[in-house]
């Protein structure tokens, strides 16, 4: 069960020496290194743990993880780059709109594995490879039939840009077989973004190795990987109810003597599990108001920090940190026993992280802390509109605490 650290967010704001108010994202790596471990060594031996580096591609982060991980999940040039200047573990290639330099440049640098998205996608690389004359390993990227889960994003098993539709992979099967510069290595089917059921987790699981095998059987195919991508979840509904990590690895340790038996690996390629809880967004609160009869806190920060919530439509889990000191002549602003919304600095009404949840006392220079804001918090957020300034950066390891 991921666990946050409320003290590392408490030794930053103990030791910052910035004035003004406080914005910051705030990563526990003690916690990050704990988690991953955690996670490794629950994994039966048939499972290979890789890191979807697209959830948060930090390096302090990515180097806390390269000890512990089996390789990397990357989706550009950009995230090889950041790995390659890491670590020699094995890269894996993905994403929906590879360029054919990114493949040339995958091709040059010894990417371990390349996800096939489509017929063309197949059929580019194979000329290319055939020009460098390199063999390229590849994962057939799946997009299933069958609706898996309830998660709460699909990329399989309903119509999206991803993967070749399962009634097609037959046809790319014999097509890459064509290709002297292809082997297949696999099957690659991440289907779903933040599911919060172990159960359907692992159906999920039983259909991915059952397609695997009936493809491998009809041609005769080594293909010894079944990636089941990531989509573990984070209950930002309510924390106090965790995807069941645990059952999900004592189950897969079913799967165990029949792997084995048929020399199949099973890739998980975790993100938002894997980094969300290390991470707190903090933001110090400006404002307190009252508009039409509902009460507003205002950030110095916002959704284009943190733009999950935003994206969502989702009050983003938080807590406060009580600020005792308060340095005006006049009245502090604050509300009681009240619901708020939390909104940011920017000038639109979007900019909302949390949408009218109660809290006990919230005031002007109190420090709103969001939770599980490690995964798709910074890296996906649009930094830049209306130029306020970035949040510190901030590492907290061994009780130390740097700042960037
Ligand atoms: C191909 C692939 N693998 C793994 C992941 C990681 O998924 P998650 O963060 O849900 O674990 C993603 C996320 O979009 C992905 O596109």
């Amino acid at each position: 069960m991921i666990t946050i650290s409320k003290n590392a967010v408490e030794a930053y704001l103990e030791q910052r020496k910035e004035s003004g108010p406080v914005c910051a994202y705030v990563y526990d790596l003690d916690h990050l290194k704990q988690h991953a471990e955690t996670i490794k060594q629950s994994l039966p031996a048939f499972c290979e743990l890789y890191y979807a580096v697209k959830a948060n591609p930090d390096l302090e982060l990515l180097s806390t993880l390269e000890p512990i991980v089996d390789g990397f999940e990357v989706a550009s040039i950009g995230e090889i780059n950041k790995i390659d200047g890491i670590s020699k573990k094995p890269m894996l290639f993905g994403g929906p709109a590879k360029k054919d330099h990114e493949m040339l440049e995958a091709m040059e640098r010894n990417v371990d594995y390349v996800n096939v998205e489509s017929l063309h996608e197949l059929n580019r690389m194979a000329y290319l490879a055939q020009q460098e004359q390199v063999k390229l390993p590849v994962l057939l990227r799946v997009n299933l039939s069958t609706n898996v889960s309830d998660s709460h994003i699909r990329m399989s098993g309903v119509p999206t840009q991803f993967g070749i539709d399962e009634r097609d992979v037959p046809n790319v099967i014999v097509k890459a077989l064509s290709y002297e510069k292809i082997e297949i290595k696999g099957f690659h089917f991440h289907a779903m973004s933040n599911n919060l059921d172990a159960a359907a987790h692992l159906r999920f699981v039983e259909m991915c190795m059952k397609k695997a095998r009936s493809w491998r059987k009809e041609f005769a195919l080594e293909a010894p990987i079944i990636d089941i991508g990531g989509g573990i979840g984070i209950n930002y509904w309510d924390t106090s109810n965790p995807f069941d990590w645990d059952t999900l690895a004592r189950e897969l340790k079913e799967f165990e003597q029949e792997t084995i038996d048929e020399n199949l690996t099973l890739f998980l390629e975790i993100g938002r599990y894997m980094t969300a809880g290390c991470g707190s967004y903090v933001s110090e609160v400006l404002d307190v108001k009252t508009n039409h009869g509902e009460h507003f806190a205002v950030l110095r920060g916002g959704s284009h920090h943190l733009r999950l919530p935003a994206a969502w439509k989702m009050s983003h889990p938080f807590r406060v940190h009580s600020v005792e000191g308060w340095k005006y002549p006049f009245e502090r602003p604050g509300i009681k026993d009240a619901e708020v919304t939390v909104a940011g600095e920017l000038c639109t009404p979007n900019d909302v992280l949390v949408g009218k949840e109660f809290v006990s006392e919230l005031r002007a220079g109190d420090i709103m802390v969001f939770e599980y804001a490690g995964a798709y918090g910074w890296t996906i957020s649009h930094h830049d509109f209306l130029s306020h300034p970035h949040p510190e950066q901030v590492y907290v390891m061994n009780g130390l605490v740097y700042i960037r």
